[in-house]
Parts: C-alpha cells; structure tokens; sequence
C-alpha cells in the first residue's frame, strides 16, 4: 500500500487484513515498529479526533509527528494554481508540500470542501491537485468528499458490535445542523457500508438527496458485494429492523454554495433530531453512530448520546487502531511474507 486516499480503492481482503492488524495492535503493543519514522499533518481545517489520534497512535509504534495549521503559527498557503499570490498566503502547497515530505516519510492531509463549487468539491479537485505534490506516503485525513480513516474506524465499530454484514440494516440519517456541512463524511459512511455488504437506506427530507455519483458509487459497491443502497424520506419505513441509525447533517446539493437560499430549506426540519422514539420499529439492539463532533439537542438528543444505544466514543477509539494499522502497512519495514501477499495482490490486481 503507497497511499490511503479512498476505502473502496482497497478490496476487501485488504480491508479485512487492516481491521485484523488493528485488532492485534490494540491487543499488542508494537512500540518499535516504526522507530524513527516521522509523520507529518498538514491541517487546513480544524480537528480534535483526527490530529489527536494520529499523534498518539504514531508515538504508540515508536515513531514521532509535527503538526502544521496554516496560517496558525505558520505560513499561510495557496492551494489554487494560476493565481497571482498578493493575498494572505505567502506560500504555494506547490513548495510547502515537497518541502515537508523531506522532514517527514508520510504526510496526512486535511483538506475540506468548498462548499461552493459541487462540480469541484465531488471531483476532490484541491485535495488531488495536493496529493499530485506530495512525493511521500498520503494519507487523506478528511478531503471535500471523503473520509477513510472514518470510514475504516466505523467498520471495525460494526464488526466489534457483531452487526451483520449481509442483511445489516444500516440507515444514514440527515440530521438537522445550524450550518450547511459537507458531503465527505455522509459519502464515506454510506461507501463504507456499501462495500461491507449491508442493506442500506439513506433518510433525507426533501430537497437533501445526495448527488447520483455519490449514490451510483454506493449502488456500484453494494452490487458488488452483496447488498444494496435505497433512499426515502419516510422515517418509519426507513428504520424498519434497521440495526444502525448513522447520522449526520449535510448540505443540500439542490442549493450547493447558495447560502440563503440552502439555510432557508434547512430551517424547517429543526425536528430532524435523532431520538429515543426513532428506534420504535427498529430492530431492539439497533446502534446509534456519529463520526462526532456533534451537536446535543441539534442532532441528537443527549439521553440517546448517553444511553445504551450510543457507540460514538468507541467509534472515535477505533480511528487510532485502525490508523496504527494503516501507518504500519506504510511505513514499517515489510517481512518476506508481506512482500509476497503484496506481490500476489498486485498480480491479481493487474489480472482483473
Ligand atoms: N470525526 C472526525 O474526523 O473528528 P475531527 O474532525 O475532530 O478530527
């Protein structure tokens, strides 16, 4: 593995020998395996998970990190080509990317989206013209439309709660939000459970359907292992035996980028607020799941958050077991026997 961008470029036996290599590595420590390795993080946007748990699960395989937040104690950087630099930024990524990947053997990247142009933020236009740049392992720390080291999180999450895979009932729930939020994280879940084979529904209110290539993909991936992708905005119908409600609040790509007009649609659905009386049909384990941060009483009510339903904070855990793996698979030096399942996966790959 060179880069961890996108879950679904990984097939699932991969996915499955990173979940097991998490799981070993939470049973046993490797505070060796990466001695003398650096990691860079490259911040664009705000983070408390992501930054935290990458610093700690780094240090925990005996490597080491740096942190960069530009315009935060450093240079302000210019993402766009073609552009005369007389603004804020007095530095291009064009130099400052290359220039960190020498003090550091990977570098992470937290690039958001736009929010303006659709078109550009479901291409992943800036965080692709940043990995074209980077000369190091990548690895995608949240860009305009993806999130893996979520995704990947959240599948181990699953698994550790025994929610079936084929036949899983997993409901991606829009939730109500004061502000228009992006697509990455409902993208990456929604992928996420696709690829893991479960019967997924997407519950949205009116005017909050997600792009067709979003859900062209999701459809893609459920056909091709075993499940399939629905959307309805009836909430009963839509929780029916499900053994998951996912929520999170997203933009309306109907309005993308027009502010009033999107802040207008979404002020009438205040009542989009995942609580206890959600469950009724669903099925009686049925989990409550959030990438977090997340708003109480705005999304969610705080007595679901608190109750038994919730698994958020053991979602947010599972980000540093399965980044360790992924640091691990990028980074450590490779035995014999992983070189040769790495020669044969290559093989099959170019044989597809
Ligand atoms: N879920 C997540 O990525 O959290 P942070 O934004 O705090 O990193």
């Amino acid at each position: 593995m060179k880069r961890f961008l996108h879950l679904p470029e990984l097939g699932n036996d991969e996915v499955r020998e990173l979940l097991t290599l998490a799981a070993e590595l939470e049973r046993r420590p490797r505070p060796q395996a990466l001695a003398g390795k650096v990691l860079g993080l490259l911040f664009f946007n705000p983070s408390l998970r992501t930054l935290a748990s990458f610093q700690s699960g780094m240090a925990r395989l005996g490597g080491s990190s740096f942190v960069i937040s530009p315009g935060q104690g450093s240079w302000q950087l210019e993402t766009r080509d073609d552009v005369v630099m007389d603004g804020a930024a007095a530095e291009h990524v064009r130099e400052a990317i290359p220039v960190l990947a020498g003090y550091a053997d990977a570098l992470g990247i937290r690039s958001f989206a736009s929010g303006t142009d659709l078109r550009a933020d479901l291409a992943d236009a800036t965080f692709q013209a940043l990995a074209e740049v980077c000369p190091v392992p990548l690895i995608n720390l949240e860009s305009a439309i993806d999130h893996p080291c979520q995704a990947l999180g959240d599948w181990k999450t699953l698994d550790e709660h025994q929610v079936p895979t084929r036949g899983g009932r997993f409901v991606l729930s829009w939730a109500w939000h004061p502000k228009a939020l992006p697509l990455a994280v409902p993208a990456a879940a929604l992928h996420m459970a696709a690829q893991r084979g479960m019967d997924v529904t997407v519950l949205r209110p009116d005017g909050f359907a997600l792009p067709a290539e979003i859900m062209a993909r999701a459809e893609a991936l459920a056909a091709r292992n075993g499940g399939q992708v629905r959307e309805t905005t009836d909430r009963r119908e839509a929780l029916e035996g499900a053994h998951v409600i996912y929520a999170k609040s997203w933009t309306s790509p109907q309005h993308y980028g027009a502010a009033e007009e999107e802040a207008a649609l979404r002020g009438g659905l205040r009542s989009w607020c995942v609580e206890e009386s959600w469950f009724a049909n669903a099925a009686a384990e049925c989990r409550f799941m959030h990438c977090l941060p997340v708003r109480r009483e705005v999304v969610v009510r705080g007595s679901v958050l608190d109750g038994p339903r919730s698994i958020v904070v053991r979602e947010a855990h599972n980000r540093m077991w399965v980044q360790m793996a992924v640091l691990h698979r990028l980074l450590a030096a490779p035995t014999p026997m992983a070189e040769a399942a790495e020669a044969a996966r290559s093989a099959s790959v170019v044989n597809r």
